[in-house]
């Protein structure tokens, strides 16, 4: 029998999702839901049988679902997730988890006893290149990291405002950190300095920072600086390098180089990493196996809430441990 997948919000990134999603046996797209009702309907017209609802609960309730995305902007979160809960209806949820601690906190902690299968799109999990640094690490001694999203603004009107996207190092950067957290494990104190520049006075209406660097001490003993910019007029290092006692690691994106005493060796990539978060999902949700899943929303938390200590270090000049 098909599963069957309802869309909360239906914009950039649920596009990509729905377009996995067609590739996938046995998958049927039968719901959506935006607040933007010409966005749904649209979404909607290009399944077979499927339906744009007026509201959440319509939806939630017109049809027996399997699993929901929840594809919405960083500041929407809560209600989708806290109605999805009350049905125990397991979802997939876009990072960031929100724009503060309290609303995701809350959702993990309602979370831990429903035992319901989530996933958190953190898709830099599944490049190839995060497995083969798995594996070279697990031979070497890490000593520190450098981070970074050097780049543009992206022009979704929620980005370029703090209380719409929690600003660049809590929507974009948060890849970076949880990269990191997944090859070297938890951070135990976060500093960090952020300004704004230039964006303000490019866009109107930016109050995100638009630079940012945030130290990181890891509870191994590792240091990390992982550093952003919105304000470039072109693309920059997007990527995680890892310096050991073997040699360094450059991540970017799919692609891993390995610079070691006898030479240089790149490690490709052939698949799509959002693919794959997708396929694991659905997978999930077929068998009950969760284990393909390799973020899930408790370990998201941890992610978010480094972001988020970033953020209140930036705004009182001082250190913020994690416990
Ligand atoms: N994993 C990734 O690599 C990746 C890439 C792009 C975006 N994202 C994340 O996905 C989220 C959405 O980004 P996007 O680019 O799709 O944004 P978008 O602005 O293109 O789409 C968001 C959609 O959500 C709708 N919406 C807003 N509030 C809503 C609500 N309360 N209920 C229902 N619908 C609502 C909007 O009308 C819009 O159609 C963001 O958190 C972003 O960080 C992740």
């Amino acid at each position: 029998m098909s599963l069957k997948i309802g869309f909360i919000g239906t914009g950039g990134i649920a596009s990509c999702h729905l377009e996995n999603l067609a590739k996938l046996e046995g998958v049927q797209v039968v719901s959506f839901y935006d607040l933007d009702a010409p966005r749904a309907q649209k979404a909607a017209a290009a399944f077979d049988g499927a339906k744009a609802f007026a509201s959440m609960d319509d939806m939630l309730d017109g049809a027996a679902l399997d699993g929901v995305y929840v594809c919405v902007p960083p500041l929407a979160h809560g209600d989708a997730e806290l109605r999805l809960m009350e049905r125990n209806i397991p979802f997939l949820v876009e990072k960031p988890l929100g724009i503060n601690a309290e609303v995701p906190a809350d959702i993990a902690e309602q979370l831990k006893e429903k035992k319901l299968i989530t996933s958190v799109g953190y898709h830099w999990r599944y490049n190839e290149s995060t497995g083969h640094a798995k594996r070279l690490l697990a031979d070497s001694q890490p000593g520190m990291a450098l981070g970074y999203w050097m780049g543009g603004m992206p022009m979704v009107p929620w980005w370029r405002v703090q209380t719409g996207s929690g600003g660049q190092f809590v929507e974009q950067t948060t890849h970076i950190v949880d990269l990191l957290r997944c090859l070297c494990g938890e951070v135990r104190e976060v500093y960090a300095a952020y300004a704004l520049r230039v964006m303000h006075e490019k866009v109107p209406g930016t109050d995100v920072p638009d630079v940012g660097t945030v130290t990181l001490k890891l509870a191994n003993g590792m240091v990390a600086t992982i550093s952003n910019t919105c304000l470039l007029p072109v693309g920059h290092h997007v990527g995680l390098d890892l310096y050991t006692n073997k040699g360094v690691l450059e991540i970017r994106s799919g692609e891993l180089r390995e610079i070691a005493p006898d030479g240089v060796t790149t490690f490709g990539s052939t698949t799509n990493p959002y693919f794959m978060e997708d396929e694991a999902f659905i997978y999930a949700l077929r068998t009950g196996d969760a284990s393909r899943i390799l973020s899930d929303y408790a370990d998201a938390l941890r992610t978010h809430e480094v972001t988020i200590a970033a953020n209140e270090s930036a705004l009182s000049g001082q250190p913020v441990s994690l416990t």
